[in-house]
């Protein structure tokens, strides 16, 4: 049973939304590409300062690079001093392109021609180490803007999974946020944390991964936004209305019409929460050369529907709706939560 957490103003008023984090030169983690720099932070050579993870100037060895072939295949390497990648377009030396800038392009010992460039967290993400199934870029970035990530902000995630999420997540609140990620599995809350290593280069500092069950491990911290991605987010609605801020929101991302159904009557059931809404985001790419103009051929299927809500004031309850459900949508066949005013069969 989750201990409720005072959301008055008194209670509050000593924990700021955004909170300084410690910037100092020789902070813990502040020099994520390990690029070994002394003194003071410029705030124009300092990239990482921002965690961005996106790194400027040459490429460095131990950087990841994505190697583009003549048909368009990608080729993520680390580049090491030494060190040949072969392909059946011929070897590229790795000394050939550290020191190059982005968007270079190298010519293999068979002569063939490859464009060089940084990958960019999209790309990243997909091609990562998984445990569990990741949230898509698409989804994940509709996801920022509808629940409203800001920078300093403090987040509630879980599952943390592959820590897909975690990285858009990280990224935008920036090293002021915090980021609470629950993981009920070691061995996935492993993966995460080695794919958001990976990506910027050391433990990012606005990041507490907690291995455990979200409803059974959850913190007192008070959150601003809260992500749901699970198998049954409603069991965790209550724990998480804890723990949000009024006018705080929520997001559960789920893969079937059944958890969508469920996790939304829950939420109106639970009565502290705005009308949920739920979306699907379909996206088409297009080719388009000349007059060959069409819809790409690269399909993507269905990946999940997006649910999103915002919390209440603390003992209000969300206005009845004064529109009728649908005839038979809580009939005597549905044995789910019931909403405030439809207490018993409609049908
Ligand atoms: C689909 S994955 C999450 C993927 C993640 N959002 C990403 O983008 O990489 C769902 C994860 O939720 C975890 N999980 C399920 N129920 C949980 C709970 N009650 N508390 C914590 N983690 C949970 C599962 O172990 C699984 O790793």
């Amino acid at each position: 049973m989750t201990e409720p957490f005072d959301h008055s103003a008194e209670a509050i008023a000593d924990q700021p939304a955004t909170r300084p984090v410690d910037l100092a030169p020789g902070a813990a983690g502040l020099d994520p590409a390990g690029l070994g720099r002394q003194g003071p932070l410029d705030p124009v050579a300092d990239w990482d300062q921002t965690w961005s993870g996106v790194a400027t100037g040459p490429l460095r060895a131990g950087e990841r690079v994505s190697l583009i072939a003549p048909k368009g295949r990608r080729h993520s390497i680390k580049l090491t001093p030494g060190a040949v990648f072969h392909s059946t377009w011929g070897g590229v030396e790795h000394d050939q392109l550290i020191g190059l800038m982005d968007g270079q392009v190298v010519t293999s010992a068979a002569g063939v021609a490859f464009l060089a460039l940084r990958p960019l967290l999209e790309e990243y993400t997909v091609s990562m180490k998984r445990g569990a199934a990741v949230i898509y870029p698409k989804d994940a970035s509709y996801i920022l803007m509808f629940t409203d990530i800001f920078p300093g902000a403090r987040v509630l995630e879980a599952g943390a999974g592959s820590g897909a999420l975690s990285l858009s997540l990280l990224r935008a609140i920036g090293p002021t946020g915090r980021l609470y990620s629950y993981e009920r599995r070691a061995d996935f809350a492993q993966v995460a944390s080695q794919n958001v290593v990976n990506f910027f280069g050391a433990e990012h500092p606005a990041w507490r991964l907690r291995v455990g069950d979200l409803v059974e491990t959850i913190g007192p911290e008070p959150v601003d936004r809260a992500i749901l991605d699970m198998l049954a987010p409603w069991e965790c609605v209550d724990s998480v209305h804890q723990r949000l801020t009024p006018g705080g929101l929520l997001c559960c991302y789920v893969a079937t019409c059944t958890q969508m159904g469920r996790v939304m009557d829950t939420i109106r059931t639970h009565g502290g929460w705005t009308e949920p809404r739920a979306v699907e985001l379909n996206v088409r790419e297009w080719h388009a050369e000349g007059l060959a103009i069409r819809p790409g051929h690269a399909g993507r299927g269905h990946t999940g529907f997006i649910v999103s809500t915002r919390r209440l004031g603390d003992g209000v309850q969300a206005p009845l709706k004064r529109r009728r459900p649908a005839p038979g949508a809580y009939g005597s066949d549905y044995d789910g939560p019931r909403p405030r005013g439809v207490e018993g069969p409609t049908d």
